[in-house]
């Protein structure tokens, strides 16, 4: 195990490895830990209560392997979890650390990209049901500044996960979800994909979206955010170890994870099973 303050990496399962992978790019000079929660997944179909209990228990088992800073690389676990951790748990159980989500820095990174207020989100039918990316988007712009149409793609993460990527089903499935999305908007300009998985779907998207749509993964956004955050908190960041070392966890049996996470990461990776909660 690593020594000193590490960066905690948080999903569901495979999807949030998109986040670790540009975090890394972005700072590779940290260590980070990545917990998959791989045997409870997916979070996308289960309810507030259920996901808000899995992922505080993911973010105290990081706390407690020495991770000061967790990121909720899951747009489920944060649209369901984030608030409730930062607000109530946190100042309980570790007031000196800090969880932070997806939603937030994708939210404001949306004006960069729309140049006519139309944009779609695509996510989990949980993030959708949230409610949390309309909820953040008028906090931070109001509400009459872009118009927002959401879609749940359910299809889209067992496609991922089941490595059906190149196959008929997943053209399928993102052509139909991209018709519906762009028959209720057609002036829609930018699409965020609102879901850690999605990212691995972006050749099949753009072949099927029309050329002029921004679509935006957030894996680029995130790390860049963390960037920002680092250097706004130089208590935090000084306290990091900086050694550029990964360690992987999943809730799943290792070689399971190792396989599936090779395809995500585009290397052999080692990881480590564990149960939750400890
Ligand atoms: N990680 C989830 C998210 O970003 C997708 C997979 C799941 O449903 O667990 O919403």
């Amino acid at each position: 195990m690593l020594q000193g303050e590490k960066i905690g990496v948080f999903d569901s399962g495979y999807g949030g490895l998109t986040i670790l992978k540009e975090i890394v790019r972005v700072l590779p000079q940290y260590d980070y830990i990545y917990l998959g929660d791989n045997a409870r997944a997916p979070y996308g179909t289960h309810s507030f209560d259920v996901v808000y209990r899995y992922t505080r228990e993911a973010v105290s088992h990081l706390f407690s392997m020495g991770c000061r800073l967790v990121i909720l690389a899951c747009n489920t676990a944060s649209a369901k979890a984030l608030r409730t951790i930062q607000q109530v748990d946190l100042p309980e159980i570790a007031p000196e650390k800090r969880v932070l989500g997806v939603i937030r820095p994708s939210v404001e990174a949306l004006a960069q990209y729309s140049q006519n207020g139309h944009i779609g989100i695509l996510a989990t039918r949980g993030t959708v049901a949230s409610g949390s990316y309309p909820l953040e988007i008028e906090k931070l712009y109001g509400s009459h500044k872009f118009r927002i149409t959401q879609l749940a793609c359910p299809m889209w993460v067992p496609l991922v996960e089941n490595n059906e990527l190149n196959g008929a089903g997943a053209a399928y499935f993102v052509e139909k979800s991209l018709r519906e999305l762009w028959c209720a908007d057609p002036e829609m300009d930018t699409v965020i994909l609102g879901c850690t998985h999605y990212p691995l779907l972006l050749p099949l998207i753009r072949q099927f979206a029309p050329s002029s749509l921004n679509v935006i993964s957030q894996g680029h956004i995130v790390a860049g955010s963390l960037a920002n955050y680092l250097q706004r908190h130089p208590e935090m960041e000084q306290r990091l170890s900086k050694q550029g070392e990964i360690c992987y966890f999943s809730t799943e049996k290792a070689e399971l994870f190792e396989e599936m996470a090779g395809i995500f990461m585009g290397k052999l990776i080692q990881c480590t099973q564990l149960r939750l909660p400890c």
